[in-house]
């Protein structure tokens, strides 16, 4: 009797690079905001903020960890921001609270710049 040939399937992992500009969408272009300024957004279905803090810029999600109050008119002081309802304030760069009440981060979103548009996507 012939031997059976064992045929071997190789799955290679997909991973992401930073050159994998798929799963970014616009949100906005660095003309369109100064310094301090911030623009409502949806990345991947999910309400968030795009802030310019400088030249950087930060896409959070627009849900206070909290309570769930919209930061949307929460005042900005560089990377920090104040929710309007019970005043817990984060960093907008890594989404860390940054006092009571609130002791939860806020949702961060991946952000790039390319060619003057301004990407965004849900970090994996
Ligand atoms: S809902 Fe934001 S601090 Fe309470």
């Amino acid at each position: 009797m012939a031997p059976i040939p064992i045929i071997k399937i190789l799955r290679f992992p997909v991973t992401k690079t930073p050159n994998d500009m798929e799963s970014f969408e616009e949100v906005g272009r660095v003309d369109e905001l100064a310094p301090g300024e911030r623009k409502s957004v949806i990345v991947d279905d999910v309400p968030a903020l795009l802030f310019r803090v400088e030249d950087d810029y930060y896409v959070i999600e627009d849900v206070c960890t909290h309570d769930g109050q919209p930061l949307t008119a929460g005042p900005l002081c560089g990377k920090e921001i104040t929710c309007p309802r019970h005043g817990a304030r984060f960093d907008v760069a890594t989404g860390k609270p940054l006092c009571m009440p609130a002791t939860e981060p806020v949702t961060t979103f991946d952000v790039e710049v390319k060619d003057g548009r301004i990407l965004a996507r849900p970090i994996d």
